[in-house]
C-alpha cells in the first residue's frame, strides 16, 4: 500500500453513518472514494456524497456511491481532498486539476475539511514548488493579468494538455498560473486575489482546512 492510499483509508474511517461527504479530486481523493465505496457496500455505511469534479462524480457513480448535486446542498459534514502544497499554518495550494470553484465551495461549506498529503507536500510558503492557479472569467483575463502583474506576479495563461490551445475549466473559465520573484505573505496574497474583479477563484485555501493527515513512509500523522 502506498502513502496516498494509507492516508485515504484513514480518512475514510472518519466518516460516520448518515454523513454528507464531499469528494475531492486527484489520485489521493480517488483512493478515498474507493475506500468509502467499500465501506458503503461491505459495512452498510449510509452516506450521501457530493463530487468536486466530473471525474470524481463518475468514479463515485461507478463504485455505487449515492451522489447528490451540489445545488441541493445547504451544508456538508465532511470534505476530503488532496493538495499540492501545505504550510505549517495549514494554508493550502490546490488546483492542478483546475476545478477550483467546486473544491473551495465544498471545503467552505463543510463542518470539517480533512486534507490528505504525503510529507513531500509540506512547504515553507505557498508557491514554493508550483505556480499559483487563478481562475478568471474569459473576457476579464487581460485586465486581471495587469492587476496581477502590478502585484509583482508573472502570469501565464495555462495551456491545455495537448498544448494546442488554452485550458478551459468545466464552467468555461481560463486559468492564469502565477509565479513571483519575491514572496508575499500567504494571507495577504490570498486577500489580494480575493479582491480582484474578474477572478472566479484561486488556488490558495487559507483558513479552511480543519485537519491535515500527513503520510510519511507508511505512517500517518494528524
Ligand atoms: C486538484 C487538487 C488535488 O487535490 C491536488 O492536485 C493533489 O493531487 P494528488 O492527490 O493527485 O496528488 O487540488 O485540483
Amino acid at each position: 500500500m502506498n502513502d496516498k492510499q494509507l492516508v485515504a483509508i484513514q480518512a475514510a474511517h472518519q466518516v460516520k453513518d448518515g454523513m454528507t461527504v464531499g469528494l475531492g479530486t486527484g489520485s489521493t481523493a480517488n483512493y478515498f472514494i474507493q475506500e468509502l465505496a467499500r465501506r458503503h457496500q461491505e459495512e452498510g455505511l449510509r452516506i450521501t456524497a457530493a463530487a468536486s469534479s466530473v471525474v470524481s462524480a463518475i468514479k463515485a457513480q461507478e463504485l455505487g456511491l449515492p451522489l447528490v448535486a451540489i445545488e441541493h446542498l445547504g451544508k456538508l459534514d465532511l470534505y476530503v481532498d488532496g493538495a499540492d502544497e501545505v504550510t505549517t499554518r495549514m494554508t493550502l495550494l490546490k488546483g492542478r486539476g483546475y476545478d477550483l470553484v467546486r473544491e473551495k465551495l465544498l471545503a467552505r461549506g463543510s463542518d470539517q475539511f480533512i486534507v490528505l498529503i504525503d510529507k513531500s507536500k509540506l512547504v515553507g510558503r505557498i508557491g514554493e514548488k508550483f505556480p499559483i492557479p487563478v481562475e478568471v472569467m474569459p473576457f476579464a483575463w487581460q485586465l486581471v493579468k495587469s492587476r496581477l502583474q502590478a502585484l509583482g506576479a508573472h502570469a501565464e495563461l495555462r495551456q491545455n494538455a495537448a498544448k494546442d490551445g488554452w485550458a478551459i475549466t468545466s464552467h468555461g473559465s481560463l486559468v492564469l498560473d502565477l509565479t513571483f520573484d519575491s514572496h508575499t505573505d500567504d494571507e495577504t496574497l490570498n486577500q489580494q486575489l480575493n479582491d480582484i474583479p474578474g477572478v472566479v477563484e484561486h488556488g490558495i485555501f487559507h483558513d479552511i482546512a480543519t485537519a491535515i493527515f500527513v503520510a510519511d513512509n507508511g505512517k500517518v500523522e494528524e
